[in-house]
């Protein structure tokens, strides 16, 4: 009602500014209804189609007219509450800016909304764009980029997932197989086969080496009882990303005898599908080191008896972790379970100023999503900075994807148990390149 009474009000205005300037096409189109062909299409190309189209992880495909109009009704819905696409950063919160941004703005939310309530009409089918070519699912991505296919692949145990079952968690480790140190510039991860592609939601895979600089150990582990105590490089993959590619002079070190650490997010398809996950590891050349180092780190509550979560309660957990270098932070990944509800990564200065980075504040366990900042705003941070991560896991009715509201959770590996923490892929610097790279960034700012 009030969205209408606004279309009213702006209407009115809009009439006697065309008596006064004449032309007012740009204005026009908002009081028509938008159209399938000429204005959804391309919207769901460049945000829905990675997943909504055959053979993708979601259950339908929004292509063609024909396969979206059925979904209208629920469409309106996902898209005004911001549940699609996946990302559920609260923009008004600290840094918000990431190279992988995949959410709709606020002009592309209000045109799905009134194509919809105008009644979904296709228009004349002659505006549709041309159909999108996807990448060829059976060559590596990245290849063409870098001369050839990847350097290293290493592949995991197969897995069965049945036509109709829970989601699977699948954890097996692979050796890489290395006999010597090697730096990484790219990676790509991906389902062995096209049919595997039907059922794979997600998938991280750690690299676990036995680290000598102390620096690259996690501080929070407690030992024995943490099974994330030793983490190194990180890949992940989600439908829609195809890899990742390391920033200029930086790069992840793989050291000898190194192993993957899978760990595969299985959802059921409706058929029996049997699949394995691919890593596609692309190396310097030899003698080609990158200056930098980037390293995953876990922020954030770790290990046995982290967490106390009350049965019907919404609880918070805190959890710091020290920057011993200057860095540069590169990108991030709430890791929490069934009961996760936000996240929030915060930076406390040596000078005790405190700065919000960026806020989860929508959190759903189905999307592991990685925030990953742009070159521009990647928070730039001195040695001696505090990270904190801030948790809320809501253990209530409320939350729909509670289990059980009456039972006490604390930290553990089974999704019924709870985590809060942060993956955080980290690049260190000397406090010289530290000092450059902040005097860069203030130079480029002031251009603008
Ligand atoms: C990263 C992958 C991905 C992207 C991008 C994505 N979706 Fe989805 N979508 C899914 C998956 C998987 C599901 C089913 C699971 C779920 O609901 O979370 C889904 C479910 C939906 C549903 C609910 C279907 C039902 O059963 O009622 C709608 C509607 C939808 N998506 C619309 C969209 C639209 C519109 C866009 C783009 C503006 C979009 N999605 C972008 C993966 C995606």
């Amino acid at each position: 009602m009030l969205g209408k009474f606004h279309g009213a009000l702006f209407f009115v205005v809009l009439t006697s500014s065309l008596a006064v300037f004449g032309a007012g096409t740009t204005f026009a189109a908002e009081d028509e209804v938008p159209t399938f062909s000429k204005d959804v299409a391309p919207i769901f190309q460049a945000k829905c189609e990675a997943c909504h189209r055959p053979n993708s992880i979601a259950p339908m495909s929004l292509v063609t007219y024909q396969e979206s109009r059925p979904w209208a009704r629920s469409i309106k819905d996902r898209v005004s509450t911001r549940q699609m696409p996946p990302w559920h950063i609260d923009r008004t919160v600290g840094i918000s800016d990431f190279k992988n941004d995949r959410s709709l703005t606020d002009t592309e939310i209000d045109i799905v909304v009134r194509w919809v309530d105008g009644g979904a009409p296709r228009g004349n089918p002659a505006d549709m764009p041309a159909a999108l070519e996807w990448p060829d699912q059976a060559k590596w991505y990245l290849a063409d980029r870098f001369g050839g296919p990847p350097d290293l692949i290493i592949e995991s145990d197969p897995f069965t997932m049945p036509a109709e079952s829970n989601d699977a968690w699948w954890k097996p480790i692979s050796e890489t197989g290395l006999t010597e140190p090697r730096w990484v510039r790219a990676i790509e991860v991906r389902p062995g086969t096209e049919a595997g592609r039907k059922i794979t939601h997600h998938v991280i895979a750690r690299l676990e080496q036995d680290e000598t600089d102390p620096l690259l150990q996690n501080p929070n582990a407690t030992a024995d009882n943490d099974p994330l105590a030793n983490s190194g490089l990180f890949m992940e993959w989600a439908v829609g990303k195809e890899g990742r590619v390391m920033r200029p002079d930086s790069g992840v070190l793989m050291l000898p005898d190194s192993r993957i650490i899978w760990d595969v997010h299985y959802s059921a398809s409706g058929e029996e599908i049997t699949d394995n996950v691919r890593l596609g590891v692309y190396f310097y050349p030899k003698g080609e080191e990158p200056k930098n180092r980037q390293v995953l780190h876990l922020m954030g509550a770790t290990g046995g008896g982290s967490l106390d979560i009350e049965p019907n309660s919404i609880a918070v957990t805190e959890g710091y972790f020290p920057l011993k270098r200057a860095a540069r932070i590169e990108s991030f990944q709430p890791h929490m379970h069934l009961r996760g509800k936000a996240m929030a990564i915060e930076a406390i200065l040596p000078t005790g100023r405190r700065e919000i980075l960026s806020h989860v504040g929508d959190f759903n366990f189905n999307w592991h999503n990685t925030y990953q900042y742009t070159d521009n705003v990647a928070p730039l941070l001195p040695k001696g900075t505090l990270m904190k991560v801030t948790a809320w896991h809501d253990n209530t009715a409320a939350n729909r994807a509670n289990p059980d509201p009456n039972v006490w959770v604390g930290y553990g590996d089974r999704t019924v148990d709870e985590m809060a923490h942060a993956w955080v892929n980290v690049t260190y610097f000397t406090d010289e390149e530290y000092d450059e790279l902040v005097e860069a960034r203030e130079s480029a700012d002031n251009n603008n």
